[in-house]
């Protein structure tokens, strides 16, 4: 049984049908890449995974029960946790409390949260940050810190928006990385990442999703080799490349 399944998945926004009848399945364990041209629906799909929105239609199972229709924190307690295409700390507050707030949703207390803030932030390497204010951290530790967040509700799936959009190639390389180690810890990923070269490397299988459809899903070569992907996103440049 796939931890995680979608089947016939659809978001209309008035007359907008921003994701239709889309199905996938992610397996314990593994990294699934969700790509596409911008508007494809990937987003969408994470808001309605991860309870911020209802589906219009379709349903999602997470370790065989239904959870279409809940509320976020309902998912969360379940064991999901996403982070956001545009980061969302509370700027005011330092990079531990920001950890720490998020560790109190499956804390029995403030000892408790303050110890899973601490294995976070050391696991995800921003411990020397943890007592800037989140506001004055650069674009790369601001990526980091949201990926800490939601490791500290300890959740089994990790869904992550764009984590690498608008990092340099070094700080590509660390966030591949950090993906890398999540996932070897023990926790099942799907993320959404328009940079290619990345995205190939830390995914064991690939869904490609162009206005609001699925149109392909294969392992990182086939999909890099598949037409109707290189025509709606990848374009000739990459084929060329590859
Ligand atoms: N809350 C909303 N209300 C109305 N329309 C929305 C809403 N959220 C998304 N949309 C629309 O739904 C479509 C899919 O948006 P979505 O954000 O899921 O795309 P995406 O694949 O994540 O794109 P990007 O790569 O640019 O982040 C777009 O046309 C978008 O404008
Ligand atoms: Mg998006």
């Amino acid at each position: 049984m796939p931890m995680l399944q979608v089947k016939d998945l659809t978001k209309q926004f008035g007359g907008l049908t921003a994701v239709s009848k889309v199905s996938f399945s992610v397996n314990e364990g593994e990294v699934l890449g969700l790509i596409g041209p911008n508007g494809a629906g990937k987003t969408t799909c994470f808001n309605m995974i991860a309870g911020a929105m209802n589906p219009t239609k379709g349903q999602i199972e997470f370790e065989g029960q239904r959870i279409d229709g809940l509320q976020a924190h309902q998912i969360s307690q379940k064991g999901i946790a996403r982070t956001f295409q545009i980061v969302k700390p509370l700027r005011n507050l330092s990079v531990f409390d920001n950890v720490m707030i998020a560790a109190l949703s499956k804390s029995k207390d403030i000892s408790q949260a303050r110890e899973i803030a601490q294995e976070v932030i050391d696991f995800t390497g921003i411990h020397d940050l943890a007592k800037k204010g989140a506001g004055e951290l650069s674009i790369g530790n601001l990526k980091r810190l949201e990926v800490a967040r939601a490791l500290a509700t300890l959740p089994r799936l990790l869904l992550l928006d764009e984590p690498m959009g608008g990092l340099n190639g070094k700080e590509v390389d660390q966030a591949i990385e950090l993906i890398l180690k999540i996932n070897k810890s023990g926790k099942t990923v799907v993320i959404i990442e328009h940079i290619m070269k990345a995205l190939m490397q830390v995914s064991d299988r690939i869904v490609v999703l162009a206005q609001g459809e699925k149109i392909a899903e294969g392992t990182p070569e086939a999909i890099s080799k598949n037409e109707a992907v290189i025509t709606a996103y990848l374009g000739e440049e990459y084929h060329a490349q590859s």
